[in-house]
């Protein structure tokens, strides 16, 4: 299969009830992480790996939000479409919203609220990115898995277990919220009933891929840091994060702007564009400085 058919699918919907009152009024996935709404940092995990047809899925309130900050994409050189979830009804309801959107190709899934950074993680996306069949997730160290759906693998990588929230982890490695599907995801996804909490488990998608032998699992290792935003300690520690690693290199990170002018989506005149419109910010002088007019 062609790869470069592959469709992205942020999902930026829920109710965010762990960041209130911070988000009564406003998306979760809207909220700054330091210099940038949070949705930014998905949204480069994507273009990265040369994603640009896009479904945004958000609630039915925020989605003129999302409109006004994202518009259709193609200011950045990305084909941007918009489609609701009603109720947190699950992650893995995205495929089956995103059926039509995707047209039977595969696709690649992240969460709205995941933060990704580092070399190494480049690596991980190509391997993803090249693997026509089945699906890939990533697993990553932490030091509270029960948090998270927790992947079980042997030496050679190959998956033994995935479970969600488990009261006691079979390893220390959660499973990230980005994972690339092949063409059956969305009539798997219908096939999954509500689990207690209600909600079509994505950990449900992935373990009917490992039924039949087709889940992989990229470990995304110490070159890697994997962010959570879900509460005001971690959303306060992402900002300090990026804020420490920006101020150190004097390099800004997952600016659409600048990832499409590398990937030369847009050419130079559009990058001088949007410095000029963001010019009385820290950021709009950094996509000056990129431009080489600084
Ligand atoms: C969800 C998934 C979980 C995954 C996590 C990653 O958890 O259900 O498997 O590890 O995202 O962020 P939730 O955010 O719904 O608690």
């Amino acid at each position: 299969m062609d790869t470069s058919s592959r469709k992205g699918i942020i999902l930026a919907g829920g109710t965010g009830t762990r960041l209130h009152p911070s988000t009564i009024a406003t998306s979760k996935q809207l909220m700054p992480v330091y210099d940038k709404p949070m949705i930014y940092y998905p949204l480069c995990v994507l273009m990265e790996a040369g994603i640009r047809e896009i479904l945004i899925i958000t609630t039915p309130h925020d989605q003129a939000a999302f409109k006004t900050l994202l518009q259709d994409g193609s200011q950045w050189g990305l084909a941007l479409t918009y489609a609701i979830q009603d109720a947190p009804r699950g992650i893995a309801e995205a495929l089956i919203i995103a059926e039509e959107f995707l047209q039977g190709g595969p696709s690649v899934l992240v969460l709205g609220d995941n933060l990704f950074f580092g070399e190494t993680f480049s690596k991980g996306l190509e391997a993803a990115m090249s693997r026509s069949d089945g699906a890939s997730v990533f697993g990553y160290r932490v030091n509270d898995p029960q948090r998270y759906g927790v992947v079980e693998f042997d030496e050679g990588g190959k998956v033994l277990s995935i479970e969600e929230k488990p009261d006691t982890p079979k390893s220390n490695y959660a499973v990230t919220g980005l994972y690339f599907y092949d063409s059956h995801a969305p009539e798997y996804a219908k096939s999954i009933k509500p689990s207690d909490r209600q909600e079509v488990e994505i950990t449900a998608l992935n373990q009917i891929y490992l039924s039949k032998g087709a889940l992989h699992v990229e470990l995304l290792g110490g070159g890697t840091t994997w962010l959570d935003t879900g509460t005001h300690k971690s959303l306060f520690e992402a900002a300090q994060f990026v804020n420490v690693l920006q101020s150190r290199q004097g390099v800004r990170i997952c600016c659409p702007e600048v990832l499409a002018y590398r990937k030369a989506w847009i050419s130079r005149d559009e990058l001088i564009v949007h410095a000029r419109r963001l010019e009385k910010s820290g950021y709009g002088n950094y996509l000056m400085d990129v431009a080489g007019l600084l």
